[in-house]
């Protein structure tokens, strides 16, 4: 299965979303590959500094190398992608069984979000994941709603958090991966 994670918008949370979605296939004792689209190589750079068992990184920054990870084994395929690159968004969405998109709380962030929506073929699953949520604050409470109202999952809350904020500097945080676990089940389950 593939699990493309996108937001047209840049620092909201893909990368470490793929990381935590990789992470916990992988801690399950699954084959997990993680492509990494962006040509900032973050998520490989993470991996690099921090390897996860089970995790095998494949560095694809453009459509011709994307096309070829895609044809990766394993049982999930993670794809973290880039913010603003449009094609390798849309071939990521392309090969995608199921679309998370990682966003900020806020209003500012709604429209790229729906952007991001309306590049998806209509049957494709989706869910949104709230990443660095401040909880209890009015903007958390909008963002849900809002997307409620619009009929679209939320999949995920991810409470802001020093550990996870750390990235490859730290170990991943218990309370995010038990947190982005569930954000993979409900990404199965829409099958
Ligand atoms: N739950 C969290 N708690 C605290 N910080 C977080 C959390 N999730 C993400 N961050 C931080 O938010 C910043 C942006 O996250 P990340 O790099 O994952 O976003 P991105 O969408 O991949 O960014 P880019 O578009 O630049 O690739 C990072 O500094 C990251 O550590
Ligand atoms: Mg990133």
């Amino acid at each position: 299965m593939n699990i493309a994670v996108c937001n047209v918008k840049g620092g909201v949370g893909k990368t470490t979303t793929s990381v935590y979605l990789a992470a916990v296939a992988a801690e399950r004792g699954e084959d997990v590959v993680l492509v990494d689209a962006d040509p900032h190589a973050s998520s490989a750079i993470w991996l690099e500094e921090r390897p996860l068992d089970g995790v095998t990184v494949v560095e694809a920054p453009s459509e011709r190398t994307l096309t070829r990870a895609l044809r990766s084994e394993g049982t999930l395929v993670v794809i973290d992608t880039p913010p603003g690159d449009e094609r390798l968004v849309r071939a990521s969405i392309a090969a995608a069984d199921s679309v998370v998109i990682p966003t900020r709380a806020g209003g500012v962030e709604f429209p790229r979000v729906a952007t991001t929506l309306e590049m998806l073929p209509a049957r494709t699953p989706r869910g949104i994941v709230i990443s660095s949520a401040r909880l209890g604050t009015n903007d958390l409470a909008e963002t849900i709603d809002w997307w409620k109202k619009e009929g679209v999952s939320i999949w995920g809350v991810i409470p802001e958090r020093v550990a996870i904020a750390a990235g490859p500097e730290g170990r991943l945080h218990r309370e995010g991966l038990d947190l982005y676990a569930d954000v993979l089940r409900k990404a199965r389950a829409r099958r």
